[in-house]
């Protein structure tokens, strides 16, 4: 029997749709005399805090205590800061609207509310730097630039040259499940915390920093996440802080929960970016050279948004050969939220710059742009920007090639022209972009990961590892890689959830290396099992040690029937007391990286896929459909087929929105005013194509990676850029061709204008108004 490869629902699929999985929230009335929690949160931008007297809100009914600097304990830092100490809990210096700058405790959330507004500060505000536009003119940097380069970049020695803008927006990770943590003293005094975190060892960390108390005394749980998409691989540190710091002060237990306003202002997005770039290109639309000026917008505190950078960098070549390179990483601090991981991490924000580019070239030349791009694929043998070779680049033009074939991409071009030919203010656009993407955390020292596996007399199974499980199906399929390991069914194993005293200094579930880092781990623990339990088989069945084998719940003498059920075999290794438990460790071999130069091998492999979108524009409300995608995804040898194409048409959609629906806009006092789904536009099931054909590719197996497979959580979301490239083209068709400028999200505003842009003069909706407005 095998378990690993079978097309398995979800381990909680149907706990999801019947509410019997639980999350962090629903542990709620486990903790009679909870008090919840409420931010004091300040009306500006930028200010500094001249006064604070909390002591108003204790007259409110229900209010219990509240929190402000004088609560940090001995010993302890008032500091939530991940990398940098860069975050204040009770801040004297204001660095975005609404930041927290005390909370109250009450028996009820709304009490806390009402209490909350007792609190008297005093601010005196201060000029606050609201844009990259704003930060590059006041010089509001966190860091010096970031710098990649590889030969010497001068573009004017191209025969052909283009340069331009992009500006990219953010996104909003809007996971269902806002973030949320409750914290209590145990029966020995710890601190204890269920965390809706990626990184339970990094909360426990921060808490540990905060009261003051070495690590040993905090244990973080997190049973399942409601979604994360990277907003919970920093930032649910804060919330876990102030519940642990409320129940260290109170005795009793702490519940801090967001409502969706609250986590929309309060909490980091993805990074928008502004990318000045230039690039040399010859005839025939080969690249010569890129030189390129990323600027994000990282907000107020430094968080991740270092990696972030490095990882857009890394990916600012996307599946193209560039012989010269120039890359700058600005990291603007701005007076806005911290902006923080999404699903992709600065990829996705560096490969939309580069297709941009090779968009722009095949327009200016006047070549398909599928022609191009292919053109300037990797070849085998040819290494990154970062010196980095590209191992298996044949696979780039094979799942070009397959693709293109596949989705009839040439006879549909044909039916768009005429569709276009046909229809003045209705127009089609195809196009197909490639994705390839790096896995391994950049950091190269989180590229590890632990695992322990108890076996009980009865022969179940109980495994422990240092995954998180946010509904990417990381459980199921380590469930999976167990059954497998020790030849056992699915049932005869419980996957526990994720606590940092079973497995302690984890890495965040992340960088999609959820499965490739805790699954080998898993494997290893499983094959000290097995060790273990192979003399004692041995015996049992009378044969050679290399005869054993673990199937079906039982051990057996190899291509034979003589068998014995695994858990006889489990009980005389108890009698011969021998240990039925092990800890699996992993890291990944091979990767190195310096920042210094720029150069190494920061990434253990690639991600690759491709996808075809065809979308229907309407001119005169700029409004988008997309009508058709086809998908081939490179994940190795599958470790879990449903789980897989879901992370595919979810991770699609999910970068279809980012980059043609969802737009954050902040107001000039620096207020979000894109807070609540009524004004933040996100896709659902009416944007899903309504054909929609997903493949992996077949006989992929990945050398050295568990079970052959190869991550999927975050390579998807990138494929949406077929998406966006289709829309160019149709909106290009409103006019003869030609480059178009539009900047991320292509929301129907924004592409009703390019159409007037592009449209001959004679046919401007907006012209014609105005010109029947004068008459
Ligand atoms: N899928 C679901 N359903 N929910 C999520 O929060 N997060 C994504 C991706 N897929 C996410 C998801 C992100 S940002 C990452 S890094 C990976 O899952 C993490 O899990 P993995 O490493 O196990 O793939
Ligand atoms: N990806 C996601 N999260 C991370 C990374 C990364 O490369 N590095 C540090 N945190
Ligand atoms: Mo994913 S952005 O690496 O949590």
């Amino acid at each position: 029997m095998k378990a690993v490869g079978q097309p398995l629902p979800h381990e909680s699929a149907r706990g999801h749709v019947t509410g019997d999985a639980l999350y962090t929230d629903d542990l709620l009335l486990r903790f009679p005399g909870i008090l919840h929690a409420w931010p004091v949160m300040a009306p500006h931008a930028h200010a500094e805090v001249l006064s604070l007297d909390a002591a108003p809100a204790l007259s409110a009914p229900g209010v219990v205590t509240t929190l402000t600097a004088a609560d940090i304990p001995e010993g302890g830092e008032g500091d939530t800061g991940p990398n940098r100490h860069d975050e204040p809990l009770f801040p004297s210096e204001v660095l975005f609207h609404s930041q927290p700058v005390a909370w109250v405790l009450a028996e009820t959330l709304d009490a806390a509310r009402q209490g909350a507004e007792r609190v008297r500060v005093t601010y005196r505000p201060l000029p606050a730097v609201l844009t990259i536009e704003d930060a590059i003119a006041t010089g509001s940097f966190h860091s010096p630039p970031f710098h990649m380069q590889r030969g010497d970049v001068d573009v004017a020695l191209s025969p052909h040259s283009l340069r331009g803008d992009l500006r990219i927006g953010g996104q909003e990770q809007f996971y269902l499940e806002t973030q949320c943590a409750i914290a209590w003293l145990d029966e020995t005094g710890g601190v204890a915390l269920h965390s809706s975190t990626q990184h339970p060892s990094e909360t426990q960390e921060i808490v540990s920093r905060v009261l003051g108390r070495p690590r040993h005394q905090i244990a973080v749980e997190c049973l399942r996440m409601g979604g994360a998409f990277g907003g919970k691989e920093t930032q649910a540190n804060t919330w876990a802080a102030i519940a642990a710091l409320g129940a260290a002060k109170t005795r009793r237990p702490v519940r801090v929960r967001l409502p969706r306003r609250l986590d929309m202002i309060l909490t980091g997005k993805r990074h928008p970016f502004l990318a000045k770039f230039e690039a040399g290109f010859d005839g025939d639309g080969l690249l010569q050279s890129v030189k390129c000026s990323l600027y994000a917008d990282a907000g107020w505190s430094l968080d991740l948004s270092a990696p972030i950078m490095w990882r857009a960098m890394f990916h600012s070549d996307n599946c193209y050969f560039v012989p010269a390179m120039d890359l700058t990483g600005y990291m603007a601090k701005t007076h806005k939220t911290s902006q923080t991981a999404f699903r992709g991490f600065g990829g996705p924000q560096g490969m939309v710059v580069i297709e941009d580019i090779l968009d722009r070239i095949a327009r200016t030349l006047d070549l398909a742009p599928e022609i191009v791009r292919r053109r300037n694929f990797y070849q085998e043998g040819q290494s990154t920007h970062y010196g980095q070779p590209v191992k298996d680049a044949g696979r780039i033009t094979a799942i070009w090639d397959d693709l293109l074939d596949a989705s009839d991409f040439a006879a549909r071009r044909t039916a768009i022209s005429d569709f276009n030919a046909a229809n003045k203010h209705r127009k089609r656009g195809i196009a197909i972009t490639p994705v390839k993407f790096g896995i391994s955390f950049t950091a190269t020292a989180f590229n590890q990961a632990g695992a322990l596996v108890l076996i009980y007399r009865d022969g179940s199974v109980q495994v422990n590892h240092g995954g998180t499980e946010m509904g990417q199906g990381l459980n199921t399929k380590i469930l999976q890689i167990a059954a497998q390991s020790l030849g056992l069914p699915l049932s005869a194993i419980r996957i526990m959830p994720t606590r940092t005293n079973k497995v302690p200094n984890t890495s965040a579930t992340a960088a999609s290396s959820g499965s490739d880092l805790n699954g080998a781990a898993v494997v290893d623990a499983c094959r000290k099992l097995r060790n273990t339990l192979i003399p004692v088989a041995a015996s049992l069945l009378d044969c050679d040690a290399d005869a054993v084998c673990f199937d079906d719940g039982r051990v057996y003498v190899e291509r034979t029937e003589r068998s014995v059920q695994f858990a006889k075999v489990i009980e005389a290794a108890y009698q011969q007391r021998l240990p039925l438990f092990a800890h699996g460790y992993y890291r990944t071999p091979e990767i190195h990286y310096n920042p210094a130069t720029g150069q190494g091998r920061p990434f253990y492999y690639f991600a690759y896929g491709s996808a075809v979108a065809e979308v229907e524009l309407d001119g005169f409300t700029g409004d988008t459909q997309i009508l058709r995608v086809d998908i081939l995804e490179d994940v190795g040898d599958s470790l879990s087929p449903i789980v897989d194409l879901g992370q595919i048409e979810g991770g699609f959609l999910q970068g279809a929105g980012w980059l043609t629906l969802e737009e954050l806009v902040w107001d000039k006092q620096g207020k979000l005013a894109t807070n609540s789904a009524s004004t933040y536009k996100l896709p659902s099931w009416s944007e899903l194509p309504p054909a929609f054909h997903i493949r992996m590719m077949k006989r992929a197996t990945e050398p050295g990676v568990v079970y052959g497979s190869k991550a999927v959580g975050e390579p998807p979301l990138m494929l949406a850029i077929s998406v966006r490239e289709a829309i160019r083209e149709a909106i290009a068709a409103f006019g003869s061709g030609g480059i178009v400028e539009i900047d991320v999200p292509s929301t129907p505003e924004r592409i009703f204008f390019a159409v007037e842009h592009a449209r001959p003069k004679r046919l401007s909706i907006a012209r014609a108004k105005v010109e029947a407005a004068q008459r």
